[in-house]
């Protein structure tokens, strides 16, 4: 495991992007698995400014998201899919049917499950994965259990979910109650993880996943047994962590 803190969330965002762009410039064809929430945003911001100078090119890249809500009307503006839209897909080249998310409106969501992890298992393998935390020590939406599920299934959010994304709608009874997420087995199998965490509420989960036991109360602790996981925090999320 790499740990690096940064003293500005600039630095964190272009350190990060560096990583992913260096990827898809070693490997135009490579397959990106990424995230939404707050954490990426100055990330992908950074990943569109290179585009705009030329710096990358994505025409080959192929991207799974983790996860989605179940639910949200198509063109919904806190659907994952229109954030994907609005942060990186319409700025930059990569293809439409190349940007893959878990369809949260199927009419038959576990039969979604499988298709979505029938396209990871086409595309061969995530060559590098993007990872906030959630308070909980979520990953994707695989919410603390005494169980995880290895592939893409239907999650009912933990109420704390609920309650941190309500910041996202108009109301707590507006964000939906179920998603569907990308299992701790794919999330496992990627050759590279970025876990990246930001913030002093982050502080205490973040030094769990990393340092505390290995459970399924802390779905981020599994990333403790992934052989190239790259941890890039904030100075107040790496409070904790030496
Ligand atoms: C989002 C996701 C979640 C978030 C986590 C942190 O696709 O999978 O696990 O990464 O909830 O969210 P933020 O970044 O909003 O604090």
């Amino acid at each position: 495991m790499k740990i690096r803190k940064f003293e500005t969330q600039e630095a964190l965002n272009e350190a990060a992007a560096d990583l992913i762009s260096g990827l898809v410039l070693r490997n135009p064809a490579a397959v990106l698995g990424l995230a939404t929430g707050s954490t990426p945003v100055g990330i992908y911001a950074s990943l569109v400014r290179r585009y705009e100078a030329g710096l990358v090119r994505f025409k080959q890249t192929t991207t799974f998201n983790l996860d989605e809500y179940v639910g949200l009307p198509a063109g919904h503006p806190e659907s994952y899919r229109s954030y994907m839209q609005n942060h990186l897909f319409k700025h930059v080249d990569l293809v439409p049917e190349q940007t893959f998310l878990p369809d949260g409106n199927a009419a038959d969501l576990e039969a979604e499950c499988r298709r979505y992890d029938e396209l990871l298992a086409g595309a061969g393998r995530i060559n590098l994965q993007l990872l906030g935390i959630g308070h909980n020590g979520h990953i994707g939406f695989n919410e603390p259990d005494h169980a995880l599920l290895s592939g893409t299934h239907i999650v009912e959010l933990k109420p704390s979910t609920r309650e941190a994304n309500a910041r996202f709608f108009q109301s707590l009874d507006e964000v939906p109650t179920h998603a569907l997420t990308m299992g701790i087995g794919s999330i496992l199998k990627a050759e590279s993880i970025l876990l990246v965490v930001r913030g002093a509420d982050k502080a205490e989960i973040v030094h769990r996943a990393l340092t505390g036991p290995i459970t399924t109360d802390c779905p981020a602790s599994l990333l403790q047994t992934h052989a190239d996981l790259h941890v890039y925090v904030d100075s107040e999320a790496g409070r904790l962590l030496d």
